[in-house]
């Protein structure tokens, strides 16, 4: 897995971004410190295949449709016009302490740690990205959900002021994306505040975003201002926006073709050729049961 305890991680790991785009320099120093990606547990080979995506890439070509639709337009209209400080949570639905809470006094319970990911979005291309963030899990349990809390929502800031794109309706704002509290607990699902090892950049979902590995991009939903525990299934915005096109689980899955495109391989950021798609996005040996018995097709 792409997963490795912040004791792992040296500082110059995440903290030299030049490192990272300079390729060869980068794969010097990692082999040198036995840092390779390889050297994580249970990746399916060790590899310069899973090379972080320069920094560069990261940051300007991006999905964030408050910000427009264009890949660039984020990375132009966010930084500066999207206040991140102060900013707040609010957590409530079912569970036993909700609250509105500052954003530092909601990380700093938790272990800060460095993780690199792949990102596959549901438009076929992928990023490798080194996220800096704690565990939800950690986060979510001293809000004490309930017993009937089956799912977790989450809802991004809209901001008309702040976001020229809510100006058009190609989303019912606000985003929201949600998960099963299962999956919410997963030690593989990450709230970030950071990549390669700085803050989040606003184009990035500054100052709180969702990362869950497994599944398409969008549902790593950015700007976090609410989490909501419920007993129903959340209606997730892409959902809403089209229902056989964008579903509630959206594991990444080669067998399961979006309806106007195959997802059976992707173009990763910065290569030519395109690569085959692995099923969970090459996470299924930590994620897999949690779908045991379920048509991956119909609940797609
Ligand atoms: N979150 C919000 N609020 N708005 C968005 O448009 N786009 C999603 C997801 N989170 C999106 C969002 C999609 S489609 C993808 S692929 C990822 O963010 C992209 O994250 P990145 O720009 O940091 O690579």
């Amino acid at each position: 897995m792409l997963i490795r305890p912040a004791a792992d991680l040296r500082e110059n790991d995440v903290t030299d971004q030049a490192l990272y785009l300079d390729r060869r320099r980068f794969l010097a120093g990692a082999a040198a410190a036995g840092t390779l990606l390889g050297a994580g547990r249970g990746l399916r080979a060790a590899t310069s295949d899973d090379t972080p995506t320069p920094f560069e890439a990261v940051t300007t070509y991006n999905n964030y449709y408050e910000f427009g639709t264009a890949k660039e337009d984020p990375a132009v209209n966010a930084p500066g016009r999207l206040k991140t400080a102060p900013w707040s949570v609010a957590v409530d639905g079912e569970c036993a302490k909700p609250g509105t809470i500052g954003l530092e006094d909601l990380i700093k319970p938790v272990k800060v740690e460095d993780r690199i990911y792949r990102l596959r979005c549901v438009e076929g291309w992928s990023m490798v990205i080194p996220w800096r963030g704690v565990q939800l899990s950690e986060v979510l349990k001293r809000f004490e959900p309930t017993s009937k809390a089956k799912f977790v929502e989450f809802t991004t800031l809209a901001d008309r002021e702040q976001m020229p794109g809510l100006r058009i309706p190609v989303l019912d704002w606000p985003y929201v994306e949600g998960l099963r509290l299962d999956e919410a607990m997963h030690p593989l699902t990450l709230l970030a505040t950071g990549l390669y090892g700085k803050d989040l950049l606003a184009q990035n979902g500054a100052p709180l975003r969702l990362v869950v590995p497994w599944k398409y991009g969008f549902k790593s939903i950015k700007s976090i201002v609410r989490i909501r525990f419920t007993a129903a299934q959340p209606v997730n915005s892409w959902q809403k926006y089209n229902p056989r096109e964008y579903g509630f689980y959206s594991n990444v899955n080669p067998e399961v073709d979006h309806p106007r495109w195959s997802q059976a391989n992707e173009r990763r950021i910065g290569e030519f050729r395109r690569r085959p798609t692995l099923m969970f996005n090459g996470y299924g040996d930590q994620v897999a049961g949690l779908y045991a018995g379920m048509d991956l097709k119909a609940n797609h």
